[in-house]
C-alpha cells in the first residue's frame, strides 16, 4: 500500500510541480467551487495511476490543482463512494495520496438529508462530529504504522479552530449556518421515514453517503479536517417527500455559492 501511495503521489507531484497546502473533496452538485480556483492543472482520474474511476452522475472525476484564497490547493471534483462498489481502501486512497503530497488540511463537502427539525432544505451545516454507520471500516486490517496509529483518537475529528473561523466568516457575510452531527451511511437508497427517525434518535442532525471514511483516514494521518454539508432534502417527520438524485444535485447547486464563499475565506486563513 505504501508503494502504491508513493507511486500515485509521485505521478501527481510531477504534474503539478509545486507545493500544495490544502486538499478539497467536493460533493454531489458542489463542483462550482472549481470556478473560483485559478486552475494550473487538471488531471482526469482516468490518467492517474491506481486511482479508481468515478461513475456517478454529477461526479466528474477530475483532480484540480491551482490557487484559491491565496493558497495552493488540490481539489477532487468527484469522490469515490462506497455504494459504487469500491472498498474502503479505494474510497480513501486519494486522501492517503494527498497527505503524501504534503497536504495537512482537508476540506470536505457533501449533500445530506436533514434530521434536525430546525433545519430546512437549502441550509448549510458545519460538521461538528460524525456517527459512522458504514458496514466496513477504512482502517480495518493490518495497521501501517508509517501512516498513523493503530487506535486513532476521535475526540475532536473536525477542527474546533476551523469551525470557529468558518462560523465567524459566515456571520461576517450574513450567511445562516447551522452546526451538527453527520451520520455516514452506505446508501445508495435514501432513508425510509423510520430510518430517518432512528438516525435522529441516535444523535444525528443530517445523514449522507460519504465523508466519514475519508475523514477517518485523514485523522489517522493527523490531518486537520473541516466538513460542510448542504441539506438537500428533509428527513423530518411530516416534511418527507419523494426525492431523486437530480433534486439533491439541484438544491446543492443552489446553496453552493454560500458554501464556496465560506470555504474560500477559510482557506485564506490557513
Ligand atoms: N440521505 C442520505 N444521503 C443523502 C440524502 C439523504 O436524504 N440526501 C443527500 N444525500
Amino acid at each position: 500500500m505504501l508503494k502504491t501511495i508513493e507511486a500515485t503521489a509521485s505521478y501527481i507531484g510531477e504534474h503539478i510541480q509545486g507545493n500544495v497546502d490544502v486538499g478539497i473533496i467536493l460533493g454531489s452538485g458542489l463542483g462550482g467551487l472549481v470556478n473560483e480556483i485559478t486552475i494550473e492543472k487538471k488531471i482526469s482520474y482516468k490518467e492517474i495511476p491506481n486511482f479508481p474511476v468515478s461513475t456517478v452522475e454529477g461526479h466528474n472525476g477530475t483532480l484540480i490543482y491551482g490557487e484559491l484564497g491565496g493558497k495552493k490547493i488540490l481539489a477532487m471534483q468527484g469522490r469515490f463512494h462506497y455504494y459504487e462498489g469500491y472498498n474502503m481502501k479505494e474510497v480513501t486512497f486519494p486522501v492517503r495520496v494527498m497527505k503524501k503530497l504534503g497536504i495537512n488540511h482537508l476540506m470536505v463537502s457533501n449533500a445530506t438529508g436533514g434530521l434536525n427539525p430546525d433545519f430546512k432544505v437549502g441550509d448549510l451545516m458545519i460538521i461538528s462530529d460524525h456517527i459512522n454507520m458504514f458496514p466496513e471500516h477504512p482502517l480495518h486490517g493490518e495497521n501501517i504504522d508509517e501512516l498513523g496509529p493503530r487506535f486513532p483518537d476521535m475526540s475532536q475529528v473536525y477542527s474546533k479552530e476551523l469551525r470557529d473561523q468558518a462560523k465567524f466568516i459566515a456571520l461576517k457575510n450574513k450567511i445562516d449556518v447551522k452546526e451538527g452531527v453527520y451520520v455516514g451511511v452506505q446508501g445508495p437508497t435514501f432513508e425510509t421515514p423510520a430510518e430517518y427517525k432512528m438516525f435522529r434518535i441516535l444523535g444525528g442532525d443530517v445523514v449522507g453517503m460519504s465523508t466519514v471514511p475519508e475523514v477517518i483516514v485523514a485523522r489517522h494521518m493527523g490531518m486537520k479536517v473541516f466538513g460542510i454539508s448542504i441539506v438537500t432534502d428533509s428527513g423530518v417527520p411530516g416534511e418527507i417527500v419523494e426525492i431523486s438524485h437530480e433534486e439533491v444535485q439541484e438544491v446543492a447547486m443552489r446553496s453552493e455559492p454560500s458554501m464556496t464563499l465560506i470555504l474560500k475565506n477559510l482557506i485564506a486563513k490557513i
